[in-house]
């Protein structure tokens, strides 16, 4: 279908947004016809002084064409419900062969950063036809992740992880721009994201200057910031080693249960009384206010590193 005001559609997910689009444009739009073609018969029809017949209703229109047409309305709607919120749903949860990719914005720019640790300001490169999975935190205020061609807006929060995902379907340059009012130069606060052929896409990447990724430097951090004294393999402290942690559901002191994503890792940097594991005592300290948000995402990409073997390999298997 066309692209909505000639937008061009870049991704599976416009192509969804676009269809849902057009079909409540089709449908409202008919809806609107019909109801004001019938006001203005019926104006006229019955106007005062037109000899149309006033008496009831006939046969046809009983209990039972009631009942008719307010079910096919009903059905219709909950139709309607069903695919845009799983249109919806699909948006939520990315591909898990999607590449992943770390997005900081701050006033007024937005740093990216790909898996092997290059960098990039006002700009993204990524392949096409390949799950890319974005996590992203603010350094000061709500920002929003927009690409209109993508059809994703995401607001971007300080201290705290969101993530979206989306697969290009063309290449291209698509413009990226803040969506949330967030200062003086909001209105600049714009990047381009750039979707190459999957070959120049590898080409590009092993072009641009060497950055330690960001596991890497997770690990560093690990050990300098002395989170190894108690959370490595090795250590007599009783904490939680992390080792197969991420992605697995967690049982609290306090009997809830939470998944280990990358919100529970850094609220567990920052916040750590917040969440105790069950069978731990409450002795780490917070780290908030030492580590910038930089390093909680590499700290989080280390932890998410020490997935276990297993689980690592069926990663791998499905990248196949
Ligand atoms: Cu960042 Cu508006």
């Amino acid at each position: 279908m066309n692209a909505i005001f000639s937008l061009p559609e870049a991704t599976t997910h416009a192509v969804r947004v676009d269809q849902i689009f057009y079909g409540l444009l089709i449908l409202s739009g008919s809806t609107m016809l019909l109801v004001f073609a019938l006001v203005i018969s019926f104006a006229a029809r019955y106007r005062r002084g037109s000899n149309a017949k006033r008496g009831p209703l006939p046969e046809f229109f009983k209990r039972e064409f009631e009942i008719g047409w307010t079910s096919a309305t009903l059905f219709l709607f909950g139709f309607l419900f069903w695919w845009a919120s799983s249109a919806d749903i699909k948006g939520i949860a990315a591909p898990a062969n999607a590449l992943e990719m770390h997005v900081v914005a701050k006033q007024w720019m937005w740093k990216t950063q790909h898996s092997n640790g290059a960098r990039e300001i006002n700009a993204l490169h990524v392949p096409v036809d390949q799950p890319v999975r974005l996590v992203m935190t603010s350094q000061d205020a709500i920002h929003s992740f927009f690409v209109p061609a993508f059809r994703v807006k995401q607001d971007v929060l300080p201290g705290q992880d969101t993530s979206i995902w989306f697969q290009a379907t063309r290449t291209g340059v698509f413009p990226l721009l803040c969506a949330e009012y967030c200062g003086t130069n909001h209105s600049a606060m714009r990047g381009r994201i750039v979707v190459m052929r999957q070959e120049d896409y590898a080409n590009w990447l092993t072009r641009q200057p060497e950055g330690d990724d960001l596991a890497h430097v997770g690990a560093k951090l690990f050990v300098a910031q002395g989170c190894s004294g108690c959370h490595a393999e090795h250590s007599s402290v009783h904490a939680p080693k992390l080792t197969g942690l991420y992605g697995r559901t967690v049982q609290l002191s306090d009997g809830r249960q939470v998944k280990a994503d990358d919100q529970y890792i850094r609220d567990s940097i920052l916040q750590p009384k917040r969440d105790i594991v069950a069978g731990y005592e409450p002795i780490m300290p917070s780290f908030s206010g030492l580590l910038d948000d930089g390093e909680i995402q590499s700290l989080t990409a280390y932890v998410r590193s020490l997935r276990s073997e297993k689980a690592g390999a069926a990663t791998e298997q499905q990248n196949d």
